[in-house]
């Protein structure tokens, strides 16, 4: 039986999943974060990356504008989201991918192998047949040398939204159309949240759902609380079903397992017990932590692994971009760093502010490990330390390979090519840091797409102030680039 053998609509025919662009499932980000954790894919420039179950295709199309000289290709099982994003391709001009449909069950197992392969938000939420096809394909299609990411939620994390997702689907599943599916289960998550106890083990995820509830993408939660097939894995169960095949973990693409600072002396003992077994480490880290909801495990070919060359993070480059301010309390002063809404680190010791301070004053630009040993005079050994919590908690990023972007552009700002096709038929676009960026506002769409490297900032402002009848003044279209730049759509 294949996964589409059914007459109904597939459910992600019915209901659109927008295809949430991550700077994760980029060959670069998934280069640095390999080689922090010691292994060396190829280079992306010239790399090919399959994505498996890739909605729309636009994580795919946002990569392959980055890397023109790379080839990607990827399948998924709606068709109407494949032919989303074959229209986006035909306007972007792009001729380095190639979007078709296709069922994981039936993929042809031989043919072109590829350096990177991703699967985001499949394994976890498809029959179980599906997920063992789903590694098969990953072992049959991984070049030698290649690094393969798989996400699904992760267990014992995921154990209560089980039961969650199992409840809401049952008291939902009579209702008929997605709308009303939903309306109901926004209804009971509101009835379960109001009595659960200070004890509960399900009020820390109701609590959230209802914070998060309001601003949460309705498709999202449709095809993840009230998903048909829902079924996370330990680090432990997903490792040895990809062993099975040949497969070994050897990271994941959020780098937390790279930091065991916050755990006590016994805990670390029970790590360092593990060695260089990273199945083990990463799955002992979530039974300690028991707050890894979401893995994005790198795999690897047993009989072919990549070299075992790279230092880890002394191999790679360092780029704060947020902001920072200080402050004093019980425990004395301190600098709290922070980067976008939700991310940020309070230092206090003079060692760790010394590595910030040096990595706040280079930005934009990055700083290598070497560099950064140099600006700061401290040991390697404490550089590596601080970094490893610093770019767990997303606050720092490590890269293997310089940034596209610029956050303050030339006399004649560029918008990079695919920001201006995007902004042109739409409201959001993906950033040069692969993420998206959303703008209603009509002057700041038109903007951008003006921003092709052809007109000065007066000649901008000029132009504005003729489309829009109004006087644009250089000072405003100034401000307007300094609100952009730090948002990385400026080409470098
Ligand atoms: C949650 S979405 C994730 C989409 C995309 N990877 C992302 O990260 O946004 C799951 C995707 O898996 C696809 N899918 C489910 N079963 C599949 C199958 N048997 N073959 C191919 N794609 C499948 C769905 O159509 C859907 O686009």
């Amino acid at each position: 039986m294949s996964a589409a053998d059914d007459d109904s609509l597939f459910v992600y025919d019915e209901v659109a999943y927008p295809t949430p662009v991550l700077p994760a499932q980029t060959p670069s980000r998934m280069r640095s974060a390999c080689i922090a954790f010691g292994y060396e894919p190829k280079a992306c420039d010239t790399a090919s990356m399959l994505e498996i179950g890739c909605g729309d295709g636009f994580n795919l199309i946002g990569c392959a504008a980055a890397e023109p000289a790379g080839r990607y290709v990827g399948f998924d099982l709606s068709t109407a989201a494949i032919g989303r994003g074959q229209e986006m391709l035909a306007l972007s001009g792009l001729t380095n991918v190639d979007l078709h449909p296709g069922d994981i069950t039936a993929y042809p197992k031989t043919g072109e192998r590829f350096d990177y392969i991703v699967s985001h938000g499949v394994y976890g939420w498809v029959p179980e047949f599906v997920r063992e096809a789903l590694l098969d394909l990953v072992a049959a299609r991984l070049a030698p040398g290649g690094v393969a990411m798989v996400s699904y939620d992760a267990l014992p994390a995921a154990a209560p939204k089980v039961a969650l997702n199992r409840f809401l689907r049952e008291r939902t599943a009579h209702l008929v159309g997605p709308e009303a599916q939903l309306r109901e289960a926004y209804r009971l998550v509101g009835i379960l949240a109001a009595p659960q106890h200070a004890g509960s083990r399900l009020k820390p995820m109701l609590d959230l759902l209802t914070k998060e509830l309001p601003h949460f993408e309705p498709a999202y939660f449709f095809h993840d609380f009230l998903a048909e097939h829902y079924a996370p894995a330990s680090m432990q169960d997903f490792a040895a079903a990809a062993a099975r095949r040949g497969l070994r973990a050897i990271g994941d693409a959020g780098m937390t397992d790279l930091f065991s600072g916050d755990l006590d002396d016994e805990a670390r003992a029970l790590i360092a017990a593990a060695g260089d077994d990273y199945a083990e480490r990463a799955h002992l880290l979530d039974m300690l932590r028991g707050a890894m909801m979401f893995r994005r495990t790198f795999l690897v070919r047993e009989d072919a692994p990549p070299p075992l060359s790279a230092r880890g993070l002394k191999d790679l480059s360092y780029v704060f971009l947020g902001g920072s301010e200080t402050g004093s309390d019980e425990r004395g002063p301190y600098t709290k760093y922070t980067e976008g809404e939700e991310t940020y680190l309070i230092v206090r010791e003079p060692d760790e502010r010394a590595i910030m301070a040096a990595l706040d004053e280079a930005e934009p630009n990055e700083l290598s490990f070497a560099e950064l040993v140099a600006r700061t005079g401290l040991s390697e050994d404490a550089v590596e330390r601080f970094l490893a919590r610093a770019v767990a908690v997303k606050l720092v990023v490590a890269q293997a390979s310089p940034q596209p972007f610029v956050v303050v552009p030339g006399e004649r700002p560029v918008a990079a090519p695919l920001i201006r096709t995007m902004m042109g038929v739409g409201n959001w676009a993906i950033t040069l840091r692969h993420a998206r960026l959303v703008t209603e506002p009509e002057p700041t769409r038109l903007f951008l797409t003006l921003c092709d490297g052809t007109r000065t900032r007066a000649e901008l402002a000029a132009e504005m102030s003729a489309r829009f009848d109004t006087d644009v003044t250089l000072a405003l279209v100034e401000a307007a680039i300094a609100d952009l730049g730090p948002r990385r759509v400026f080409s470098a």
